[in-house]
Parts: C-alpha cells; structure tokens; sequence
C-alpha cells in the first residue's frame, strides 16, 4: 500500500424524508442562500417546491441560479459568481446530479476569487477558499456529493477538465433515493456505468497488497451487476434505487482508494470526447472503458484475470491468462449492452472527423494513466477501436 491521509469532511445524509434535515444545516452557515439547479427536472417532479418551502419556514434570504447544463459551462458558472458578489452570498445549496453540483463546486470557489474563474479549472490559480455549499442529490452516479472534484466545460474552446481542492466538499450532502426515481432510464444507465467505471479506475492499480482494496471494489462491481438489471425495468423500486444511491457515493468518496493509486485515462479520454460532442458522460464511459481495457491489459495481465474470474465469474480452466482477460473484458461489455448502454461512437453519431483533435486535448497535463501512461497516439488509438 501507499501512505495515505484520509480526510472527508462531507456530512451525509442518508434516507427517505431526510430533506426537512435542510432546516437545521443549512442556518449553520448564513441567511442568504443561493439554490442552483438544472433545467428544469426539479420543478417537474416537485422537489423545487419542497426545498423553497424548508427555506422558507428558516427565513432564508434565496436566490436562484436555473439552467445549470449537463456538462457544466464555464459561461454559467460565472453567471452564479457574479450573483454571489452582487448579493453577498453566504451559502449555496445545489439541487441536482453531478452537474449541478460541480458547477456549484466551481461557483463556490469563484466567489473568492477576483479573476475569471476558469483559471480555477485551469488550475492556474489554486483556490484557498470557497463559499460553503450543501447539496441534494437527485440523480446517482458521480460522487461529486461526497467528494471535492468538479469537472467544467467551456463550450466556446471545447475544453473539458476535472479540478479539486481541499475547500470544495460539501458540507452536507442529503440522499434520498426517493429523488432520484424520475430520472429517466437513459440517465440511469449512465449513471450506473459512470459507478462502475469509478470502481475500474481505482481497481486498475499497479499497487501491492491491495487485498482489501480490490475486494471492496469487487464488492461494488457486483453489486452494481447484481442490481443494474433489476433497476432498469423497476425505476421506482425505493430498495434498488437506495442500493444504487449507496453504491454511487462510496465508488468515488475516497473510501475505495486509500492505499492505491487509480488509473483514470478512460475519464480523461472521455472527457475530451464529451468536450467536443457534449454527449453524457457515463454513455461515453461505456463506449470507451473496455477498449481502454484491450489496449492496456498486457501491462499486467494478472489483474485482468483477477478481474474476469473474481467479478464476472469467468472459469479460467485449460485458457491462457489473456484468454481469460479478454473473457472478462467481453463480459463487461456484454453486461453494459444487457443493460442498454452504447457501445460504439457511432451510436452518438460520432465518426473519425475529429479523433486527431480529441486526442490532443488528452495530453493537456502530458502523458495521462497511472495503469500504463499514455499519449496521444494511445488516445486515437482507442478512440478508433471504438468507432
Ligand atoms: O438539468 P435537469 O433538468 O435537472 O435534468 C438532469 C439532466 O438533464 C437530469 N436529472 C437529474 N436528476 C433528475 C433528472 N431528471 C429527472 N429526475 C431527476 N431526479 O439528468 C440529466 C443529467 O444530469 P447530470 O447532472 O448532467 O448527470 P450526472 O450526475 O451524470 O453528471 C454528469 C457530469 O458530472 C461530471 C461529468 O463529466 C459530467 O459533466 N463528473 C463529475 C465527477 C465528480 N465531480 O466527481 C466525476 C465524474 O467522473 C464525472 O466526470
Ligand atoms: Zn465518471
């Protein structure tokens, strides 16, 4: 294992009816609230009247920053920091999935920050301080609820990074799986791959005596491959969307990480494509994670076979260790169409026009990958195998 610190300050708050919680967090931290949601989701399914109906039986002062997008814009961010100095925000409360809540993450440290706040992103200015934020949660998949990492696009340069810092946890993250039963099933799916595919970025680690790491993940992973099935046929089953909620905050809150480092290509290699298409971000994952998997896997072809026979079972008996990993890569595969996910680009109407110019944007912080580093021609050649 690695050294590690582990340090999560996220109270999170998990369950049905926990919403009313909203009453004693949120005047720990001011009277002046900013709410920031999404398109509209919230407001269709009434939670936007519920949250509004807490805030005002405390009194607080709100404030509202509507239409943060799916894949969060730079353009939008700023619209929240300007409303932050303009009114002397004291808190923000997101309502929402992972987009909301990181643009929220980049508004909260853009409000302490007297230049543009994609210098933020850029990590061309390091944040030391950010407004505090809670938020609740409404769609499972990116952790952003009970981790510092928020990932903005600036739809202007068709750029697309991941950023943290230490000051942009929540303070409180509330959980009920009672909201997230109207996303709709295509979301779902991402949603679920996007967990899992946090699961594999961890799992493929180069580390040593890992043991209770990788069972953790292994746990997770069939967990998800337990209830996936079930959920996309049954999307207001309370106990399934509970056990998916669940799973979706403890792939990427740290815990299954500690002691190893994690790959995380595949996230950088789909970000670039979501960058230049804006197509979702777990459907991008599906497409692209096993073939990552294929192009990597002789680098330690040991734990693509602990992968294949100890989550999908596969039964290594008279097959070559890279038979057996590519059963399991295949497996992933299958298991993630079964459930319907995407598989190729062309699925989002993606050909090979602009491959040279995602792959470019792979390499802004150099070689990527803690797996097997890779470059750019790593990057198209994936890219390809997933046309
Ligand atoms: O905008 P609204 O109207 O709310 O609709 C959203 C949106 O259209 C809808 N939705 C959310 N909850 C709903 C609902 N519809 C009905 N009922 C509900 N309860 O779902 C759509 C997608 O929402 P979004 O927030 O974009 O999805 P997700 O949570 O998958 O977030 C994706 C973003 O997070 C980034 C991704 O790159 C992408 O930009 N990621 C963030 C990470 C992090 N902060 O740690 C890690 C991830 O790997 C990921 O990169
Ligand atoms: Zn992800």
């Amino acid at each position: 294992m690695l050294n590690f610190a582990f340090h999560n300050p996220t109270k999170l708050i998990f369950g049905k009816g926990q919403l009313a919680q909203l009453k004693t967090e949120v005047p720990k931290h001011g009277k002046k609230v900013l709410l920031t949601y999404g398109g509209g989701s919230i407001k269709r399914n009434g939670l936007y009247d519920q949250v509004i109906g807490l805030l005002e039986e405390i009194g607080a002062e709100v404030y509202e920053l509507s239409g943060i997008e799916p894949n969060p814009r730079i353009s939008t961010v700023r619209k929240g920091v300007q409303m932050c100095k303009e009114h002397g925000i004291d808190f923000l409360l997101a309502v929402g999935g992972g987009s909301v809540i990181d643009g929220t993450k980049a508004i909260a440290a853009g409000a302490k920050y007297e230049g543009d706040t994609w210098d933020i992103v850029l990590r061309k200015h390091i944040p030391t301080e950010a407004l505090p934020f809670g938020t609740v949660l409404t769609l499972a998949a990116t952790g952003s609820e009970m981790n510092a990492g928020s990932v903005i696009t600036n739809w202007e340069t068709n750029e697309k990074y991941g950023w943290g810092s230490p000051v942009t946890f929540p303070q409180f993250s509330i959980l009920d799986p009672v909201h997230t039963f109207t996303v709709p099933l295509d979301q779902t799916i991402y949603g679920m791959v996007d967990i899992m595919s946090h699961v594999l970025e961890t799992y493929f680690h180069q580390g040593t005596n890992a043991l209770l790491q990788d069972r953790f993940c292994e746990s997770l992973l069939r967990t998800m491959i337990e209830t996936a099935p079930k959920l996309v046929k049954d999307l207001e089953n309370y106990e399934l969307r509970e056990t998916v909620l669940y799973s979706g905050t403890m792939a990427l809150n740290g815990v299954l990480a500690m002691g190893i480092q994690g790959d995380w290509a595949t996230h950088n290699i789909e970000h670039a494509v979501s960058a230049v298409y804006d197509i979702p971000h777990g459907g991008g994952l599906a497409i692209l994670f096993p073939n990552w998997m294929k192009h990597v896997m002789d680098e330690n072809i040991g734990r693509f076979v602990q992968f294949a026979t100890r989550v999908f079972d596969v039964n290594p008996e008279g097959k070559t260790d890279r038979e057996v990993a590519l059963e399991g890569i295949e497996a992933l595969r299958s298991f993630w169409t079964s459930i319907g996910a995407p598989s190729r680009l062309a699925d989002y109407d993606i050909n090979d026009e602009q491959l040279e110019v995602m792959a470019e944007k792979t390499m802004i912080r150099g070689p990527f990958g803690n797996f097997k580093k890779l470059d750019k021609e790593d990057a198209l050649a994936i890219y390809r195998a997933s046309l």
